[in-house]
């Protein structure tokens, strides 16, 4: 139960969301570790204007309205927003660091699925998998590949983006048998010998990569990072993965560059973002699209929330948050 001494938190998010990322069990685990202003998660601030002045703790998730000066100044004894997601960017700004308040996200939780996610598309799609599947279903004869196009043997793997996701898609690579290439402004040298990586610049990435595998972060330096210059420039039969954000390829020149027959594509994520029916992509034989599912799904939601909620209990040992975001970061981060 509730005890009077325990710092009092808020949990806002969607409450469709809460009911998976928080079910009842994590939400009494929460209620044991704070005194919650509302028993369940809410959608907006304003249902709990009497309250806020109270609240030192801020679980957060898909949802939450930005943390606005305005509603800072009406929680002043706020020291911690923990967000039970990925992307800390939608609500939290500046000023919320300005004010010392100790930011965590869950994108270590989210990460997983991820990375799973990526190397089984990315091995299936090495086969040829997902078009011989189509082949199939439309009573074709099987043509089983013989060739240089098809397997994984011998591969190499280009990772732009040594984010969380990005590294350890690296490390499963490596663990696979791939060679693997990164390219990463912010990572150096040692880091890179350290992963099992070569870092090498984005352009001679494409050239030697026989599968490209997108991790990088939605910034504004990433926009269109592969563009019609370098999908030509990768090597015959290439196979581009992207499970980071749409906005990474030129969507166009991806068309082109797969219609051609010379790239394949496994996409979860696309610009525009769902893809509306009768877009060119779904039409293409070689490629292969989901609707942006690779992160937490059904029974993976409730990972965000142990995380969340261990994270509370961290908090409220004086121990060093695991997830801890910090103001720098920010400009480079998911
Ligand atoms: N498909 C999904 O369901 C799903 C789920 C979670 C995350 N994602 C996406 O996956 C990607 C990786 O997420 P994350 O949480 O690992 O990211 P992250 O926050 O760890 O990424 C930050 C890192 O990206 C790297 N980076 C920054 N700018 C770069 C650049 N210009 N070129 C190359 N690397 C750069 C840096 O190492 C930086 O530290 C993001 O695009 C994210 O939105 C997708």
């Amino acid at each position: 139960m509730n005890q009077p001494d325990r710092p009092a938190g808020l949990v806002v998010m969607l409450p469709s969301a809460a009911t998976a990322v928080l079910p009842a069990d994590l939400m009494s685990r929460l209620a044991g570790a704070l005194r919650l202003v509302a028993p369940r998660a809410v959608a907006g601030f304003a249902e709990v204007r009497a309250g806020l002045s109270e609240v030192e703790v801020l679980v957060t998730g898909w949802g939450c309205p930005p943390l606005t000066g305005e509603l800072l100044d009406a929680m002043p004894r706020l020291r911690a927003v923990v967000h039970a997601a990925g992307s800390v960017k939608l609500h939290v700004g500046p000023e919320v660091f300005a004010r010392g308040i100790a930011v965590s996200s869950a994108a270590d939780a989210n990460a997983e699925p991820v990375v799973d996610f990526t190397l089984a598309v990315l091995q299936l799609a090495g086969k040829r998998a997902f078009a011989h599947a189509r082949r199939y279903a439309e009573g074709r004869a099987p043509t089983f590949a013989v060739g240089e196009r098809s397997g994984n043997d011998g591969r190499t793997v280009g990772v732009v983006g040594a984010s969380r996701i990005g590294r350890r898609v690296i490390a499963r690579l490596r663990a696979a048998g791939f060679r693997v290439l990164v390219n990463d402004p912010y990572l150096d040298a040692a880091d890179a010998q350290a992963l099992g990586a070569e870092p090498v610049e984005l352009d001679e990435l494409c050239r030697r990569s026989d599968v490209l595998t997108l991790h990088a972060p939605e910034l504004p330096e990433t926009r269109h990072m592969i563009d019609e210059r370098r999908l030509a420039l990768l090597p015959d039969g290439a196979i581009v993965v992207n499970t980071a954000r749409g906005s990474l390829i030129d969507t166009d020149a991806l068309v082109r560059a797969c219609a051609s027959g010379r790239v394949d594509a496994v996409l979860d994520v696309t610009t525009p973002e769902p893809l509306p029916a009768g877009h060119p992509l779904f039409a293409l034989p070689n490629v292969w699209i989901t609707p942006h599912l690779a992160g937490v799904q059904g029974t993976e939601v409730r990972r965000l929330g142990e995380y969340a909620v261990t994270e509370v209990e961290r908090l409220l040992a004086g121990a060093p948050l695991a997830g801890a975001v910090h103001a720098d970061q920010l400009a480079v981060l998911a």
